[in-house]
């Protein structure tokens, strides 16, 4: 990516919740949750080049606040983003997030951007990435436990990149099942709304989980799974934040992002630290393989990783000058002698 324009230096592209909107209706949702699955994927090709760390977690009682930072040498990128599940009961979005993309060389910012809905199209993205190269051949339904704000995202994304024609939906409350019906109505996918997870499961080839809830929940138990199941499971993404009975994993075939990461996070805490894990990226490249054979159960423990936010935010700066939604912002001093910050100070207070 080009190094800041001389003359602008304190300028740095914004692209606000607003302009993320526009980008999303210009560009069509199942496109662009499309098109992000290619960035990751172009990403997660380039894996051994990228700084690689678990995300760096803040707890407290009532969630989470991390940091998610990568590079690949010449563009570093970071995000910010919390996980309180509590707080849809105060009105307040369970996941809210930001990030930022900047030059290695000088370490300036080149863009900044809202990541809330981004990153619900970009694990969208992820899930339906690893769900084309694990689900069973030909799978048409898909179950979905939990219907908040990623639910949408995540019908759309299957239905998109894996050929998905049913979602059968569940959530513990009955409003936001209907509200994910509502809006995923008119979208050419069929919806069930079930009063049961047990119900919502039936005659599904992929299960995804995407529950909200501070503790070890069992959203899925040993005997709802049957053999040949593609389980997508992204809610159990923090130290005792898990969704699936202990028991499941057993019998699945495991595939992850960064294990070093979902070792700590993910639904894989529940096993020992060595416990034989794939890399998705692995299967990209050809180095492992993905489903093994048509009973396996195959299980992706997604808790969201640092290289999918950077594809992201490197996708949404290449949509930038097509789209022209996005403010500059004044965030950087650039005074003429860049040694005199305090004289640039100075004269504003003359001016
Ligand atoms: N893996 C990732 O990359 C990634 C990215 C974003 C969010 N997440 C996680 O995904 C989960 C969902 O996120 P969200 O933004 O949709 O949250 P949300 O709070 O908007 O929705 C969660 C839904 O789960 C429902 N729920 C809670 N317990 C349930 C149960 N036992 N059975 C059925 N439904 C239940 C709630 O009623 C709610 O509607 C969160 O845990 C979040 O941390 C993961």
């Amino acid at each position: 990516m080009s190094a800041p324009e001389k003359g602008l230096l304190n300028l740095v592209p914004f692209v606000s919740v607003d302009h993320m909107m526009r980008i999303v209706w210009a560009i069509g949702v199942e496109r662009m949750i499309t098109e992000l699955a290619a960035y990751i994927e172009e990403d997660f090709l380039r894996w051994e080049l990228f700084d690689k760390t678990p995300r760096i977690a803040a707890h407290s009682a009532e969630g989470v606040i991390e940091l998610m930072p990568t590079s690949d040498g010449a563009t570093y990128g970071f995000k910010y983003v919390n996980g309180h599940p509590k707080n849809v009961s105060e009105g307040l979005q369970t996941v809210t997030a930001f990030g930022v993309l900047s030059h290695v060389d000088s370490g300036y910012p080149m863009l900044i951007s809202e990541m809330t809905i981004l990153t619900a199209l970009r694990t969208a993205a992820t899930s339906a990435l690893a769900g084309k190269l694990l689900a069973p051949r030909g799978a048409e339904t898909m179950a979905i436990i939990g219907a908040g704000a990623q639910c949408e995202f995540q019908a759309l994304a299957f239905k998109a990149l894996c050929g998905i024609e049913t979602v059968r939906l569940y959530d513990i409350d009955p409003a936001a099942t209907q509200k994910a019906a509502r809006n995923l109505s008119g979208q050419g996918i069929g919806i069930v709304s079930c009063p049961t997870s047990q119900e919502a499961i039936l005659g599904a080839e992929i299960v995804t989980t995407c529950t909200a809830d501070k503790r070890r929940a069992t959203i899925l138990t040993d005997n709802m799974i049957g053999a040949g199941v593609h389980i997508n499971a992204i809610g159990g993404d923090s130290p005792g934040k898990t969704e699936l009975h202990r028991d499941i994993l057993l019998r699945s075939g495991i595939f992850v992002e960064y294990a070093p990461q979902t070792r700590i996070e993910g639904e894989i805490q529940q096993l020992d630290p060595d416990y034989p894990v794939t890399e998705l990226w692995q299967v990209i490249a050809g180095k492992a393989s993905g489903r093994r054979n048509e009973r396996e159960i195959t299980l992706f423990d997604g808790v969201g990783f640092a290289i999918e936010d950077f594809s992201a935010l490197r996708y949404i700066r290449d949509q930038l000058l097509g789209t022209g939604h996005f403010v500059n912002l004044d965030l950087l001093a650039d005074p003429d002698d860049p040694r005199d910050l305090f004289g640039m100070l100075l004269r504003a207070r003359d001016q």
